[in-house]
């Protein structure tokens, strides 16, 4: 087929590389000519990882074109996905959906008979009818559909989710799209099973509710381990002791410092929003961005009074500046608040991330210090604090980092290390989930599950760590 992807984002990108690869011709519109001279040199101006190399095949190479005419694309080509960024609005927290528009006043005058305009970027419910009746008022003549295809495409793992989704969701008003949708993407080699055909106000809706309840999900475990830092009850052992059961399920039980991104915050916003103006309040998730918001704060604090409170003429190594590793993404990081808190209170941040340095210099604070590798950032250092779960921090050098700091304190918000490796190094260490306390009054093995029933085949944490004691 002859698809035209308007928005080449990490979502636009990774939709077109995938469609060519399968073998169709993909048209790739941005308004950004700088973005699009960048792309047309097979040239990737995102980080995600595997993008590159896809981009790079020569059969690949050979299906893509990229433009900023946004008329070529729509005179060539059958179905047009809109991709374009849906950023929350700062005045009220709805979604922007300027661009969204915009792509379709240009392409309008230009679509053929058939056309089949696609929604991809995350749009409010109902978008799909006002672009409708967008086209239709432009265009009256013209035989067009608009159909609903959200993304579920984790950034860092944007082609893996592409080329096998848990499901696709096709909100169509038609049939004829729907049925060009599915022969789409059956030939991405997407089983008929995992196509979920819709109506578009449903498909629209999916994307919102399935974001907002991950974000709950992360949000509720993260209170839990604020809970068992205050009961002393430990945050790994509770999560999968929760999440070995089938209804509720491992995934999106990982503690951290809160959830940040370009679409957990911004979609559960609007999703709040869209139950205010539809009088159906979305109470619950008004609680979890609340929540979110309050714990990146408290992560400051938690990092203070650690030094006795006061902050002034400290020094941190902070690694880890994305909101999760394997992206250059720093939309809604907690590096940004817990920088600026530490900064405000009179210490030194010396920061340091394995991809985002560049990008962080304009977004954090002018005081923060670059370095260029964790070793470096540790120098001088009261305590590093680790704020997102680069693999690379697991293979911290602790003899090396320990000859060089001034206190010996890791701070652990991703609970990425082995508490008792680190604490044998001779560090004192302070995750989430646990109380901080020294290991000689911890019960030697967790304690064991009372008639736990292996169900899953899942070895929990518990049946881990007793096993590797008893080794
Ligand atoms: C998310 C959705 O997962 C994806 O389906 C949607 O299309 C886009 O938004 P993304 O924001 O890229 O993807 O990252 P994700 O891996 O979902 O993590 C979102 C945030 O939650 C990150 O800050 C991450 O650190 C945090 N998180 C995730 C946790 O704190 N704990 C977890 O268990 C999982």
């Amino acid at each position: 087929m002859r698809i035209a992807i308007v928005g080449t984002g990490y979502v636009g990108l990774v939709s077109a590389a995938c469609f060519a690869k399968a073998g169709h011709h993909v048209t790739c519109v941005d308004i950004d000519s700088v973005k699009i001279s960048l792309l047309s040199e097979g040239r990737i101006p995102i980080y995600e990882p595997g993008l590159a190399e896809v981009v790079a095949e020569r059969g690949v190479r050979k299906r893509l074109a990229f433009t900023s005419d946004a008329a070529v694309a729509a005179l060539t080509c059958e179905i047009i996905f809109l991709a374009v960024g849906t950023p929350a609005r700062r005045s009220d927290g709805h979604a922007d959906l300027s661009q969204v528009f915009a792509a379709v006043e240009t392409l309008a005058p230009s679509l053929q008979s058939g056309a089949v305009l696609v929604t991809k970027s995350t749009v409010p419910v109902g978008t799909g009818d006002e672009i409708e009746h967008l086209v239709r008022n432009l265009r009256p003549e013209l035989d067009f559909e608009v159909a609903s295809n959200p993304e579920f495409l984790r950034a860092g793992r944007a082609i893996e989710d592409f080329v096998r989704p848990d499901r696709v969701v096709i909100g169509a008003q038609q049939q004829r799209a729907a049925d060009l949708l599915v022969r789409l993407y059956r030939s991405v080699g997407i089983e008929r099973i995992r196509i979920l055909l819709t109506d578009r106000r449903s498909a629209e809706l999916i994307k919102y509710a399935a974001n907002g309840f991950l974000a709950t999900k992360i949000a509720f475990i993260n209170e839990v381990a604020n809970l068992c830092e205050k009961v002393d009850a430990r945050i790994g052992d509770v999560a999968s002791g929760i999440g070995l059961d089938g209804r509720i399920g491992m995934h999106y039980l990982q503690p951290g410092p809160g959830f940040g991104g370009s679409c957990f915050p911004k979609d559960a916003r609007a999703l709040v929003k869209m139950g205010e103006d539809h009088e159906a309040p979305m109470r619950i998730i008004e609680t979890v961005l609340a929540s979110n918001d309050a714990r990146k704060r408290a992560m400051a604090r938690k990092v203070a009074g650690l030094q006795g409170g006061s902050l002034r003429g400290k020094t941190f190594a902070l690694l880890g500046l994305t909101f999760k590793a394997g992206t250059d993404d720093m939309r809604d990081a907690v590096s940004i608040p817990l920088a600026q808190t530490l900064i405000d209170a009179g210490s030194l941040v010396k920061a340091y991330d394995p991809v985002a340095t560049d990008r962080a210099r304009g977004i954090l604070p002018a005081r923060v210090r670059y370095c260029t590798s964790a070793l470096d950032a540790a120098h001088g250092a009261d305590a590093i604090v680790i704020a997102t779960e680069w693999d690379e921090f697991r293979g911290l050098d602790f003899q090396q980092l320990k000859a060089r700091m001034r206190t010996p304190t890791i701070v652990d918000l991703r609970n990425l290390l082995s508490e008792t490796e680190v604490r044998a190094n001779g560090f004192r260490y302070v995750g989430i989930g646990s109380a901080d306390r020294p290991p000689s009054d911890r019960p030697a093995v967790a304690p064991q599950p009372r008639s736990w029933k292996r169900r899953s085949g899942l070895r929990s944490q518990v049946e881990e760590e007793t096993i590797t004691a008893a080794e």
